[in-house]
């Protein structure tokens, strides 16, 4: 695979003039994710050592990482695979940066290979024929997921395979007691709730059962696993910091879908300071769930 330096992510996506300019959202974003890889690192390290169980045998050499954000999964995947290159496929040129510096940080900066596109208006042809196709927390992004899921198919090698991790109809995990001592019980069930019943609109892929859409483009799926998350205190020092960043993304979404009290205590929750503060709460959890399918390209 020709070598491409991290800081030029190359451009597949002529008409994705929607991503282009720095999005201040996305600067939030590149923070929520890499918390989320931080707290959920045990997680993350799981799904790597099944991608080596199934590959047993023929490690994979060409990784790509569809939608990949700040690099999650593009990490941990060249972590575990040591002889493998990634190709870290995304939109958002803010996030591709980040990737593309945190490759050059790392020292892997010739193992990692930023590529811009949209996928909802181009599959980057550029990426050619990958071993290893990862796809965590971005199908439910796609206008088309089934189009998507049937190039990843064609870009696989046969044998190939491909994991596709997503979530429950609320992309972020819980932290909060329903009992916060502000008054307003049972908060977070409620900004779920509204978060639910938003996104069956604006995201109707969101908590899709993915087995039967990868048997639909041609794969044959192997294995499916549930990961709950409970992470109880002790939590790691980046807890705080984890559920205020998900919590300020889903207080983002939720004006007009609460009470003006929940949004006044909300607000009082993902403030910096103040003991009521996520940061300096020490009543917080991390409990969420996702899956994980296996498929593969038949090989013949
Ligand atoms: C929730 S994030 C997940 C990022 C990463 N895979 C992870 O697990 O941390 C979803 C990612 O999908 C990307 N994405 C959404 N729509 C996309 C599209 N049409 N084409 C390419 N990437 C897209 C976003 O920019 C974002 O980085």
């Amino acid at each position: 695979m020709a070598s491409q330096h991290p800081a030029a992510p190359r451009q597949h996506a002529p008409h994705a003039h929607h991503h282009d300019g720095p999005r201040p959202d996305d600067t939030h974003l590149a923070e929520l994710l890499d918390l989320d890889a931080e707290v959920l690192h045990e997680q993350l390290d799981g799904l790597t050592a099944w991608a080596a169980e199934l590959t047993d045998g023929t490690p994979p050499r060409r990784i790509l990482d569809l939608g990949s954000g700040t690099g999650t999964g593009t990490f941990a995947l060249l972590k575990r695979f040591e002889s493998a290159e990634a190709e870290a496929v995304d939109a958002s040129p803010q996030l591709l940066q980040h990737l593309a510096d945190r490759a050059r940080a790392l020292g892997l900066a010739d193992r990692v290979h930023p590529v811009r596109a949209d996928l909802d208006t181009t599959w980057p042809a550029a990426v050619g024929t990958v071993d290893l196709v990862w796809a965590s927390a971005s199908l439910h992004h796609l206008a088309d997921p089934d189009r998507t899921l049937r190039e990843a198919f064609a870009a696989l090698r046969p044998g190939g395979l491909l994991l596709a991790i997503e979530m429950d109809s609320v992309p972020f995990p819980r932290f909060l007691p329903h009992e916060l001592g502000l008054g307003r019980p049972g908060l977070e069930e409620r900004c779920h709730a509204a978060l639910t019943h938003r996104h069956g609109g604006d995201l109707p892929d969101l908590g899709s059962d993915w087995g039967p859409r990868l048997a639909g483009a041609g794969f044959t799926v192997e294995a499916e696993r549930e990961l709950a998350v409970d992470l109880r205190a002790p939590l790691p020092a980046a807890a705080g910091r984890y559920a205020q960043a998900a919590l300020q993304r889903m207080r983002g979404g939720l004006d007009g879908s609460l009470s003006a009290e929940d949004l006044t205590t909300l607000d009082l929750l993902i403030s910096d300071d103040g003991p009521e503060s996520v940061r300096h709460r020490t009543d917080l959890v991390v409990r969420t769930r996702r899956l994980a399918w296996a498929a593969r390209r038949p090989s013949s």
